[in-house]
């Protein structure tokens, strides 16, 4: 029998990669103080999207409903949700449709999140937000759009820094050196 091809017809296709280590964390809007995201993938056909969360102890997220499957692996630290609590190296699969309340950071923890599409949050009122690919394609828009918005000033300070710097010893000279020229005067 002949081998089957298993060429790809599209020969642009790439794999995805990110080192995740050189990211930065993106505060996100529920607690920029608290709770953290570094995007690894959204995918704008599929809806699908992989973040790595920051979550410090103490932040609570709201109770949210599941538009979609997704997967969790706790790399480190702990969550009370429900009725029990999510350990380093626990994984927990939330099918499509679940329902679930407030999930709080008992220590400073992160966790992997895989998730097939968008994530509903609501309170007492009705709904009030939602985590999908487009969401964190926004929040990183912003992340970025922040950063090149300080990179001017920070750079500016450095300079002001560095011209001090140098002012300093030149300074610092010229005090040493009068003395000498008052004697010289005086003599
Ligand atoms: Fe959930």
């Amino acid at each position: 029998m002949a081998m089957q091809n298993i060429l790809p017809i599209n020969p642009q296709l790439m794999d995805t990669m990110v080192r995740a280590e050189d990211a930065e964390w993106i505060p996100q809007p529920l607690d920029p103080e608290k709770a953290f995201i570094k995007v690894l993938y959204t995918g704008a056909e599929s809806g699908r999207w992989a973040v790595h969360f920051r979550w410090l102890k103490g932040f609570v997220a709201p109770p949210h409903k599941h538009l979609s499957a997704s997967h969790t692996f706790i790399l480190k630290g702990k969550l009370q949700v429900r009725d029990g609590t999510l350990n380093t190296g626990d994984y927990i699969y939330e099918p499509n449709g679940m329902i679930h309340g407030a999930t709080t950071a008992l220590e400073d923890t992160e966790y992997l999140f895989i998730c097939d599409g968008p994530v509903l949050f609501f309170d007492d009122k009705g709904f009030n937000a939602y985590l999908g690919w487009e969401e964190l394609r926004r929040l990183q828009a912003g992340h970025a759009a922040a950063k090149s918005r300080r990179a001017p000033a920070k750079k500016a300070a450095a300079k002001a820094v560095a011209a001090k710097a140098v002012a300093a010893p030149a300074k610092a000279k010229a005090k040493t050196k009068a003395p000498a020229r008052k004697s010289k005067v005086a003599g």
